[in-house]
């Protein structure tokens, strides 16, 4: 093999896999994404090239990895979370695969239950919650999302990427038939110290959140109720601060 592909967290740079973190610190070469973690790319060896793929474009990306990894040098590339969630590891998968380089997938802890998890809030719980929809809410006008059918879907949603678009995102669900006193909470920077979460209903969610930064996630429904339940406990503990 020689580039894999791995996932590095939610944010908190010790919610690395363990075979990530080996891979990482023996690399020829690191090419990171944003949102991974300054202390994980420190982790690779002095004489590693280090490549941000910050501001480049995704085809640039792919054809560094496939003439990388045609020399025959061993490549990290490192993505948030898991490569195969919202994080274009797909692609590069299928770009290596087209020009017969070796590859492997190292999962990662993905965002998707982790930042959730972090603020207390479990994506699935027993009578709760028996599913979970993820959904991008990256475009504003939110024309790739089937809204009718996402407000009468059971159970938890999760919208990664919607941070900027929250009242639009809460009103549309609302305008399609969803309950605007559903549960819903905003968390930003999940995992990281300096985290911080809101939570209320639906139709307030937009406006509670205002000031939260990104990344951030916003997870919908009856599970975020759980999450409130375990806020004393959490507080109690450390594990999660007032707001
Ligand atoms: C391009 S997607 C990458 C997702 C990643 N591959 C994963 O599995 O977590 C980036 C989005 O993930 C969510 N996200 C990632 N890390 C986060 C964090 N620490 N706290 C809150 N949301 C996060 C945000 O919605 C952000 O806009």
């Amino acid at each position: 093999v020689t580039v894999y592909l791995v996932g590095a967290g939610p944010g908190d740079p010790t919610l690395i896999t363990a075979k990530g973190l080996d891979l990482i610190r023996s690399c020829d070469v690191l090419v990171y994404d944003v949102l991974v973690s300054p202390e994980l790319v420190d982790e690779a060896p002095t004489d590693a090239l280090r490549v941000s793929r910050e501001n480049v474009d995704q085809a640039v990306i792919n054809a560094l990895l496939v003439d990388l990894g045609q020399r025959g040098l061993e490549i990290v590339r490192l993505k948030g979370g898991d490569p195969f969630i919202f994080g274009r590891g797909g692609e590069e998968a299928l770009a290596l695969a087209a020009a017969d380089v070796p590859f492997e997938v190292v999962p990662g802890v993905s965002a998707l239950s982790a930042v959730p998890a972090s603020a207390g809030i479990p994506i699935t719980h027993r009578g709760v919650s028996a599913q979970v929809t993820l959904v991008s809410g990256h475009s504003a006008k939110g024309d790739e999302l089937d809204y009718a059918h996402l407000a009468k879907t059971p159970g938890t949603l999760v919208v990664f990427m919607g941070v900027m678009h929250l009242p639009q995102i809460a009103a549309r669900l609302i305008e399609h038939g969803k309950d605007s006193s559903t549960p819903a909470a905003v968390i930003s920077r999940g995992t990281h110290s300096d985290s911080e979460s809101v939570s209320g209903a639906l139709h307030e969610i937009g406006q509670l959140a205002a000031d939260l930064s990104s990344p951030a996630l916003l997870v919908v429904g009856d599970v975020v109720a759980v999450g409130t339940q375990l806020a004393p406990a959490l507080l109690a503990a450390g594990t999660i601060s007032a707001r």
